[in-house]
């Protein structure tokens, strides 16, 4: 089947949070909304029929997870990245976030340091410090647009930390990590004592052929202290359907965490997001590869489009995700400005780049996840509020 992800889908009647919510975010209405990750795309025909017949069903009871559920997320990995998992080390969760923050709350103690390499998904800050713990920053090197570890400072870091959240392909830098680099950060944590989570929810959005490696896959030795994160909520857009994966090292770390949940009484699915992983991840493929290659050609017009118009702002080429950094600091505008600027003169609503590193200045986070004619429309529009700031 060919897809049509050119098609603009209106989601205004849809319940979305990255619509819906623009007011509350933006203070205004109307800013073409390119921020919360999620897609404007349809997800893949097999999972929308299947969804349909679960509907028609007309009875959502209790549910429970059959064998085929745990067969399809142990195959996807197995054939899209290598990783046999043992599925008796396969835990429930509600959504990839709902984990982090669990698993801060399990393994660690009022005060404890939870190691982050900034910039990075915000939430990592957020799950942190919720539960009264410090996150320790390890800020990325960036030269010229490449961002880098510092080994030096991620080992001075590794040395107070409890916990080190591993973004594996890393968001919003897009980068897919090489082996030689999760294998650094990773013996430096085992080192430390520090227990790796590895939140691998990009890990189906790679492009310019590279390859993801599950960190759990690097040598037994990594793999006996990764707790891992997989989804099919992200590659698949499905994330309103709350549901993901945690994979295990040992049954110990396994049982704290299923005790926990188990608490709150929180570990079945919903009677609809088993269905849809499964499908997804047993029939999904054809969609995803046609997803990756728009995709790519969205970054590629974004890359030509800023060139040729818009010098001043500078957007990465992620090699994972489907979202793009801005380097806005040649507009010579603080967090502020640019954030005033973006909704009020170039009508868009983006994430602030400084929510993913608190310390950085003139970055934002664009999500190029929708119709090329979006992206143009809306670099367009940025085109032109940056062309009228001296008139
Ligand atoms: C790195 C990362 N982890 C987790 C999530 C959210 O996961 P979930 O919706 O499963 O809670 C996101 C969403 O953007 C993300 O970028």
């Amino acid at each position: 089947m060919k897809y049509n992800f050119d098609e603009v889908i209106d989601r205004s009647n849809n319940r979305s949070a990255k619509y819906d919510e623009r007011e509350k975010k933006f203070g205004v209405k109307d800013v073409i909304p390119l921020w919360i990750a999620d897609m404007d795309f349809k997800t893949a025909q097999p999972v929308i029929d299947a969804l349909k017949a679960r509907a028609e069903e007309g009875i959502w009871g209790y549910t429970s997870r059959p064998d085929s559920y745990y067969e399809a997320v142990c195959g996807w990995q197995k054939r899209r990245h290598g990783w046999d998992i043992d599925k008796r080390m396969l835990s429930f969760s509600l959504g990839v976030v709902p984990s982090l923050s669990s698993i801060v709350y399990i393994f660690t103690e009022p005060g404890d340091k939870v190691l982050i390499q900034t910039p990075v998904y915000s939430e990592f800050y957020d799950v942190t410090e919720s539960w009264g713990r410090q996150v320790t920053e390890c800020p990325m090197k960036e030269n010229e647009g490449k961002w880098t570890v510092d080994f030096d400072d991620f080992e001075k870091k590794a040395r107070e930390a409890k916990v080190f959240f591993l973004c594996s392909p890393h968001n919003p830098l897009g980068i897919v990590w090489s082996r030689e680099e999760l294998t650094r950060m990773c013996e430096i944590c085992i080192a430390n004592q520090v227990l790796i989570v590895s939140d691998e929810i990009h890990s189906d959005l790679v492009f310019h052929g590279r390859t993801h490696i599950p960190t759990a896959t690097l040598s037994p030795e990594i793999a006996s202290h990764v707790i891992t994160c997989i989804s099919g909520t992200k590659t698949f857009n499905m994330a309103g359907l709350q549901a993901s994966a945690v994979v295990f090292p040992n049954q110990e770390l396994k049982d704290k965490y299923d005790k926990f949940w188990f608490n709150l009484d929180i570990h079945r699915n919903n009677a609809f997001s088993s269905i849809a992983m499964e499908t997804a991840f047993n029939e999904g493929e054809e969609w995803l590869d046609q997803l990756l290659e728009y995709i790519s050609g969205n970054f590629d017009f974004i890359q030509e489009y800023c060139k040729e118009n818009i010098p001043q702002i500078k957007p990465n080429v992620p090699d994972a995700t489907y979202l793009v950094w801005l380097d806005c600091r040649e507009l010579g505008m603080d967090n502020a400005a640019l954030r005033s600027f973006m909704i009020e003169k170039a009508g868009l609503g983006l994430n602030e780049g400084w929510a993913f590193g608190r310390s950085l200045s003139g970055f934002m986070r664009l999500n190029a996840a929708c119709s090329r004619k979006v992206i143009e429309k809306a670099l367009k529009q940025l085109k032109a509020a940056v062309e009228a700031r001296h008139s």
